[in-house]
């Protein structure tokens, strides 16, 4: 059994559901996993310990929040090349944020990540059974790379 941690940021809610159900998928896959809020990962020790990662934030005024960016800064230390990671976002219309931190673990963090892509969706998705399954689906396959 791998653990995947799922650490992010969400200001109203959405990107919150999006974690919820990546959970589900992580463990329907019949891994583990620990799902935290970004502010409460303090040091870089925090981030070990696990087989794969999923970042999550929204896109505002078409960035990611100061939050996400500090907390990448951290993740940057911790030393994540060659684990498995993936990310993901709620937004309305332009949806920066998760492909930003999706490249951040790709290229800075050099990590595997997923051939998916970042999981980048709109808050009206969010509220359908079809936003439901894309999280729990883009966590499976994940988790299908262990
Ligand atoms: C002030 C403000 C600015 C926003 N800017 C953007 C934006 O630039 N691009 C975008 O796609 N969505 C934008 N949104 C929409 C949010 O990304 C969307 O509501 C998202 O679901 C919020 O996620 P959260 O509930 O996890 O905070 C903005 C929303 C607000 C309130």
């Amino acid at each position: 059994m791998k653990k995947v941690l799922i650490a992010y940021t969400s200001r109203a809610g959405t990107t919150d559901k999006m974690a919820n159900y990546l959970a589900e998928g992580v463990r329907i896959a019949g891994n583990e996993t620990t799902v935290v809020k970004i502010s409460s990962i303090k040091k870089e020790t925090d981030l070990s310990g696990y087989d794969g990662y999923l970042f999550g934030c929204p896109t505002y005024h078409k960035d990611m929040t100061g939050g996400m960016k500090q907390f990448l800064f951290l993740a940057a230390s911790a030393n994540l090349t060659g684990k498995m990671g993936g990310a993901f976002g709620s937004h309305t219309h332009s949806g920066e944020a998760a492909p930003m931190i999706f490249e951040t673990m790709q290229h800075v963090f050099k990590m595997d990540v997923t051939d998916l892509g970042p999981l980048n969706l709109t808050e009206e998705m969010m509220g359908t059974d079809e936003g439901t399954r894309a999280c729990q689906q883009y966590a499976t396959a994940l988790c299908g790379k262990f």
